[in-house]
């Protein structure tokens, strides 16, 4: 599978899991929720690692300008997502962060938006472009 199958697939699990959280949390003790939550943020936060990591990271070395052009500028759009992504894991980290439903359940709503607009634009645009990019100088 290349890089960028992999993060498709990702992305999938990433929303089924997403759904699964927001279905279950009413019913989920603190603990049970900051665990699972736990789960979700080391998912997370992986698939960001790998595609700032390593798709971004090929995509660099392709002798192209608009390559180069392109990973500069998704670099600069991915950022403000990442931060905020891991701002929201890091006030979320404990237990007792949970104790507070209604505030988690509404920047957990927000996380989910988030997330959710950023996968758009990968898959709508960018993720194909790389390929092409990829394919042209035989990553596959
Ligand atoms: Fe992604």
């Amino acid at each position: 599978m290349n890089i960028v199958e992999t993060l498709r697939q990702e992305h999938r699990k990433l929303k089924e899991a997403a759904v699964a959280f927001s279905s279950a949390l009413p019913s989920l003790s603190p603990a049970e929720a900051a665990r699972r939550l736990g789960e979700i943020k080391a998912a997370v936060l992986a698939h960001v690692g790998r595609e700032e990591g390593e798709l971004l990271s090929l995509l660099e070395k392709v002798p192209d300008p608009q390559a180069q052009n392109l990973a500069r500028m998704y670099r600069a759009t991915m950022k403000p997502v990442t931060v905020q992504v891991q701002s929201f894991f890091s006030r979320y980290s404990s237990e007792s962060s949970l104790q507070d439903r209604a505030s988690f359940q509404r920047d957990w709503n927000n996380l989910v938006d988030v997330l959710g607009k950023r996968i758009q634009v990968e898959e709508g645009q960018f993720f194909s472009a790389c390929e092409r990019y990829l394919a042209k100088v035989g990553v596959r």
